[in-house]
């Protein structure tokens, strides 16, 4: 009669208090959740006991650069470290080659997933001003998770691939858009009722600051800090709030690192607009004093800031003014990523320690564990209408669940990750908490930190598609 039990774990969603109970599952969906045996054969018994058994984690912000950049990463290789990281859904960034800028290349690009997916997925789309905005009413239809926006970014004419060092004088390149440009942006988004994720960085404060320092001969991070501060995330904010005000836009802040865009948002969500945000480890766990350890892997834009930067982005955490926290997954290979500061890439690994390091900061207090279920899992199912088809326990869901050791200790190596290439900032940490078993739709993809099962994860629509 069920397919699947999973018994006696501590079942833990975002609102109800924490209880021992059996999950019963048929076709690929919750049947029931149950403190008492339910009649019946079950083909499989999962035994949870003194495990934690959660709604499915997601993670909404992932870069698995396939196609395009596959030499770095793939998505094979991310969607095993999502699921050995405990996580049952990621969305994959649209800067791929090509992008994802129109419905052509989002078909490709299911095509493409659907092949090497260990988890489910969704897909974003790319914003290109005018390059692309006859294309984002049909990517609506077609079922993208939202749009992205890189701010502050130029693009190459030719193959709309994003310039890191938008100074480059090139006939290829188009500069970072302008405002009123971006306006429009917003504009068109908010027609589709979808939301408008902006990673906030100012480049024309950016380059302002850099001709600054060329000049001086500081070569350090705190250097480097003085150059993409603090101020070019919350100027860049600021406008896109102003803009979502306006034009009605959902709008997402990707990535915040700084105690001014907390400000921001909170306030804006005090006047009560749907202004949301998230944030990810790196910024959490570590601060501008921890580059001397760690060096370079830990160079990420926008980038790690200060202590008081730190303590705030918790603060907002707790309040709510952020809801999310997601890895930002940007692996670069371990070349790319030696050489000089200033001009190595940004980002690294990081959707498969994502729930290890939330977990610890649960040991200590830090959040509650449904803290944890809600940010990782029901406010961005919530928030990108897949919930409760994601994100929920409720009967009828599909059964994707992610059961967790609260107890276990793990240390995070680099050489054991599986990701492709394998920089992380958090290699050597020992962590208390670990996931020990990842459930999507039924299916059992990880157990025991070892991917027990082929590809079969899906692409997921979500419902709010206005079209
Ligand atoms: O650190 C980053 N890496 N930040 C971004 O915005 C892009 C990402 C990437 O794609 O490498
Ligand atoms: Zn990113």
């Amino acid at each position: 009669m069920w397919d699947h039990v999973i018994r006696g774990g501590t079942i833990v969603t975002a609102t109800e208090e924490a209880y021992e109970a059996d999950v019963y599952i048929k076709d690929g969906k919750i049947s029931a959740i149950s403190i008492e045996r339910l009649p019946g054969k079950v083909t499989e018994e999962i035994d949870a006991r003194g495990c934690c058994v959660l709604p499915g984690l997601i993670d909404i912000h992932i870069h698995s650069r396939d196609p395009g950049a596959s030499h770095k990463e793939d998505f094979y290789h991310s969607t095993q470290a999502a699921a050995i990281g405990g996580i049952t859904t990621v969305f994959e960034m649209p800067n791929t080659n090509p992008p994802i800028n129109n419905v052509e290349n989002f078909h490709k690009q299911v095509d493409n997933l659907e092949q090497k997916a260990h988890v489910d997925f969704g897909v974003w789309a790319i914003c290109l001003g005018r390059l692309n905005s006859e294309d984002l009413h049909p990517l609506n239809k077609a079922g993208v998770i939202g749009y992205k926006f890189f701010w502050g970014y130029a693009v190459n004419s030719k193959t709309f691939q994003l310039v890191y060092n938008a100074n480059e004088k090139n006939d290829e390149v188009i500069p970072p858009f302008k405002d009123g440009e971006v306006y429009e942006i917003f504009e068109s988004v908010s027609k589709t009722g979808k939301v408008l994720a902006i990673h906030a960085e100012s480049n024309d404060i950016i380059q302002y600051l850099t001709q600054r320092y060329e000049s001086s001969d500081h070569n350090d991070y705190n250097a480097l800090l003085q150059t993409r501060s603090n101020l070019a995330e919350e100027i860049t904010i600021q406008t896109g709030i102003s803009f979502a005000k306006k034009t009605g836009v959902r709008l997402h802040i990707l990535h915040m690192s700084t105690e001014e865009g907390v400000n921001l948002v909170k306030a804006a969500q005090k006047e009560g607009y749907n202004i949301t945000s998230e944030t990810c480890p790196h910024y959490l766990f570590l601060n501008n004093e921890d580059y001397n350890k760690i060096g370079s892997a830990m160079k990420v834009y926008p980038l790690v800031k200060y202590k008081k930067d730190q303590e705030k982005l918790w603060k907002g955490l707790e309040e709510g003014v952020i809801s999310i926290v997601c890895s930002d997954h940007a692996p670069h290979t371990e070349e790319e990523k030696s050489g000089d500061l200033w001009s190595i890439p940004a980002g690294m690994c990081g959707v498969e320690t994502l729930t290890s390091l939330m977990l610890d900061a649960v040991n200590k207090n830090r959040l509650t564990l449904q803290d944890l279920v809600a940010i990782l899992s029901e406010n961005p199912a919530k928030q990108f209408g897949i919930y409760p088809r994601k994100g929920s326990l409720l009967p009828g869901t599909d059964a994707d669940i992610t059961i967790v050791d609260l107890n276990k200790n793990s240390v995070i190596k680099k050489e054991n990750l599986h990701s492709k290439s394998k920089i992380t900032a958090f290699d050597g940490f020992e962590l208390k908490g670990t996931p020990v078993a990842t459930i999507v739709r039924g299916q059992m993809i990880m157990k025991d930190g070892k991917i027990v099962s082929k590809p079969t994860g899906k692409l997921i629509k979500p419902s709010n598609d206005n079209s």
